[in-house]
């Protein structure tokens, strides 16, 4: 017989409350439980991560629990999984909430660290599972039903992902209903359908969402981007839509027109295994739209560097750059 899983990983400090916003708002882990000054409990991915103060762990609960008393002086250690292109984000999210990074570095054996500290002086790192020759999850020669009831959406992701074994078939063919999409961002709208699919048929699944988001209107049509065409996909409207109201908000000039597509591709496994992938393409819009190659709100899209929008240029062009693109080239480097 063998033990086949870790469970829970602790960690100790006095500070609960700190180590809550640490683990929970910065790390993006959710809550299972508290106790305040007591212990916070977290899920992460397949187990828990459970924070205790060692001062009540060490001595004897008064209740509710047979469980016998633990604790720890002195810093702990927990690592997190993370593939090549997250510790990226991850350096830079800690940076942003001024954490400093004490190391980071590639191990002799393959496999890139980079550490830091939580509020309790516990060492947080952030690896890959191939530093312990630990294989990562890969969508190679597996049948994968995409999130999506769009004939051309499918033939694409074949065709992207066929050389490596992939075979795609639609959610739509396997006769699975759309979810509704009640996310507030691209990434939530991506792994909700992405989920529910995986959920439906049993099969690894990948969803995307995608969209313009416009700087000087806050971030709009973002996840509305589709809906602004309304309901007969009208993108000559919805094109003037966001013209009438940048001129309203007068941006005039270029560097007041700044724009960006996101892509969000969510690939999400039947145990309830999640990752997702994010793209940007970032330029400007013209009006009057150019151009009538793509789709969408190509034809307003003058992509940075270039003096072609999405609409004039040739496709193979645009495919190397777009959001889209971007998006595709992490998943690949991750998952195959
Ligand atoms: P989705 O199918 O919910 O991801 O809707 C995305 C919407 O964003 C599309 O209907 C388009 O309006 C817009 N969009 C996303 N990607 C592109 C692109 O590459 N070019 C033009 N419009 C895009």
């Amino acid at each position: 017989m063998k033990a086949k899983a870790i469970l829970e990983t602790i960690v100790y400090g006095e500070d609960i409350k700190s180590l809550r916003h640490f683990y929970e708002t910065i790390l993006g882990l959710e809550v299972r439980r508290e106790l305040e000054e007591q212990f916070v409990f977290l899920h992460c991915g397949e187990g828990m991560l459970l924070v205790f103060n060692p001062l009540k762990s060490e001595v004897k609960p008064r209740s509710f629990t047979s469980a016998p008393p633990h604790g720890a002086q002195g810093p702990g250690h927990v690592c997190f999984s993370a593939s090549a292109h997250e510790l990226d984000a991850w350096r830079k999210r800690l940076a942003d909430h001024g954490i400093v990074i004490e190391a980071d570095f590639e191990w002799p054996g393959g496999g890139r660290s980079i550490y830091c500290r939580d509020p309790a002086g516990n060492s947080v790192e952030f690896a890959e599972p191939r530093i312990w020759g630990l294989p990562r999850r890969s969508l190679r020669n597996q049948k994968l039903v995409v999130a999506s009831h769009n004939p051309g959406k499918i033939k694409e992701i074949n065709e992207l992902l066929g050389p490596y074994g992939v075979e795609a078939v639609s959610a739509g063919s396997l006769g699975l209903p759309e979810p509704e999409e009640t996310g507030t961002t691209f990434e939530a709208n991506a792994q909700l359908k992405s989920e529910a699919a995986a959920k439906g048929s049993g099969l690894v699944a990948l969803a995307d969402d995608s969209g313009l988001c416009v700087d000087v209107l806050d971030g709009d049509p973002g996840i509305y981007s589709a809906r602004w065409a309304g309901p007969t996909k009208d993108f000559a409207l919805a094109m003037r839509n966001v013209e009438e109201k940048m001129q309203a908000a007068g941006a005039a000039a270029p560097e007041q027109r700044r724009a960006h597509f996101v892509s969000v591709l969510s690939v999400a496994w039947p145990d309830g295994h999640v990752e997702n992938f994010e793209g940007q393409v970032h330029g400007s819009l013209v009006w009057p739209p150019r151009g009538k190659r793509g789709f969408g709100y190509d034809p307003m899209f003058l992509p940075d560097g270039r003096s072609e929008t999405f609409g004039e240029m040739d496709p193979d062009a645009k495919h190397q750059i777009s959001h889209r693109a971007v998006a595709f080239r992490k998943l690949v480097d991750a998952l195959f």
